[in-house]
């Protein structure tokens, strides 16, 4: 506990990545199983002092990379009592009233969420099981044993955690159509090659279109997706709509923010992943289905050995989801918002998305800085152009600001590439969402940023001149 509170007092200290050329490292570590027992301190020392640090700083406020997770310490210590009582969550009928309190949490998402009562969630690990969860659900719902000639519709934006999951409930990647986006990387609905034209051409060539899965918030750029449109034609042409919204669906709890996610609560199912807009430590995700008796059908099974499942008034994990035995994953949850209130979450959800909707405005009106995705809720995308500059120049002096502003230690920034014109753009991404991250953390973020830029843009005039 000595090194844990340690650890958390100084997290923001510490470099904002640490060292991850790490090959030398793990090779040294490799050990054979030890016959004996060790005490403890020479085991905690070598964690915390060699291995912990040698990481992404996913805890740091300076984190802006990626989907920044949280870590809020009443989960930990959620986590230590639900390990210590070691109680089993699986069936409703072992610990009813510990599996009450997931419920509650299940409930109050729905509610954050719009969903109705009709609705029943479940927790995962992450988004990427929500989201595979949701597959599964709408692929036993709409094609039953006729899974060939399933198709599913997403953008070429989506999460990889949905064509992986279309993989695994058995629907082959040429099933998979993965739409092209607009200016805004948002699923093209209408028009040349969107939703509309290729579910007509699908249906006409004799497919099964069964799943819409769209997002609120993609991991790239930040787009959301334009959910009620999509809703509209889900609804039109019968077809189950997923939305992911693992990234941006808790910034539904706040309600002058719903109007940015307008359509988030017609959906069938909606994966969420509390290890980011609810700041939990990684290893929490939600699935909602709007009818709870779809997520039941896909799942609900029982054996002679086990306790019969509770009626419908109770929930039940093992009849909505894929596990049996897991750990008791709803105290991580009930704990921090509990102590906290749901008041306080909220001005955070929506205190990061101001922040970076200032730190957006600053660096648009940096020198040769192009801002390609403004912030739809807490994530931006940029790049670095110059005059005369090729597309791959671009892209090598877009990758050095993001390595050369994480270099420097106080922030760490992450990029993607995207398919913009004819060549693949890459582009320099921020994303504010981890509970540490304030004001003068992204204030950093702007210094570090313009005069990284500011320094690739003379080094390039002065080669060119
Ligand atoms: C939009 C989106 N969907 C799904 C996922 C996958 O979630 P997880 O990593 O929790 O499995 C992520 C992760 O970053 C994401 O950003």
């Amino acid at each position: 506990m000595a090194r844990v509170l340690e650890h958390v007092a100084t997290v923001g200290d510490a470099p904002s990545c640490g060292d991850v050329d790490a090959r030398e490292l793990c090779r040294s570590m490799r050990e054979s199983v030890p016959e004996h027992g060790t005490d403890i301190e020479s085991l905690l020392g070598p964690l915390f002092d060699e291995w912990v640090p040698r990481s992404f700083g996913t805890p740091h406020p300076g984190y802006l990379a990626f989907i920044p997770g949280g870590g809020l310490f009443p989960s930990a210590l959620a986590d230590l009592i639900a390990d210590t009582t070691n109680r089993f969550t699986g069936v409703w009928q072992a610990a009813p009233a510990l599996v009450q309190l997931e419920a509650n949490v299940l409930d109050w998402i729905r509610d954050w969420m719009q969903f109705p009562e009709t609705s029943r969630g479940l927790l995962t690990t992450g988004g990427s099981m929500a989201n595979l969860t949701a597959v599964v659900c709408a692929r036993e719902k709409l094609l039953g044993d006729d899974i060939g000639a399933g198709v599913i519709y997403t953008s070429s934006q989506v999460h990889l955690c949905v064509t992986k999951a279309a993989r695994l409930a058995g629907i082959r990647a040429h099933r998979v159509r993965q739409l092209p986006v607009d200016a805004q990387f948002r699923m093209r609905i209408d028009g040349p090659g969107g939703l509309v034209e290729t579910l007509a051409a699908d249906r006409a060539a004799g497919s099964k279109p069964f799943l819409l899965v769209s997002s609120a918030g993609t991991t790239n750029t930040g787009a959301v997706d334009p959910l009620d449109r999509a809703a509209d034609v889900a609804e039109a042409e019968g077809l189950w709509h997923h939305i992911d919204g693992a990234y941006g669906g808790f910034f539904h709890m706040v309600p002058e923010l719903r109007p940015l996610l307008a359509g988030l609560s017609r959906a069938d199912s909606l994966a969420l992943d509390p290890h980011k807009g609810l700041f939990l430590p990684y290893g929490t995700g939600a699935l909602l289905v709007r009818d709870g008796e779809d997520l039941r059908a896909a799942h609900a099974d029982t054996a002679g050995y086990l306790p019969a499942p509770p009626d419908s008034e109770f929930y039940d994990p093992s009849q909505y989801g894929p596990e049996l035995s897991r750990d008791f994953r709803g105290l991580r949850v009930w704990l921090p918002v509990k102590l906290y209130g749901a008041a306080r979450l909220r001005a955070a959800v929506a205190e990061k998305r101001c922040l970076a909707l200032h730190a957006a405005q600053r660096l648009a009106d940096v020198p040769g800085l192009v801002m390609d995705a403004p912030p739809q809720l807490s994530l931006f995308a940029f790049h670095l152009t110059w005059p005369g500059a090729s597309r791959a120049e671009e892209n090598a002096a877009t990758s050095a600001l993001v390595e050369r502003v994480t270099a420097r230690g106080r922030v760490m920034i992450t990029g993607c590439v995207v398919e913009m014109g004819a060549a693949p753009r890459r582009l320099a991404r921020v994303c504010v969402l981890s509970f540490r991250t304030r004001a003068m953390h992204v204030d950093q973020a702007i210094e570090d940023i313009s005069a990284e830029a500011a320094e690739i843009l003379a080094a390039v005039r002065g080669s060119s001149a």
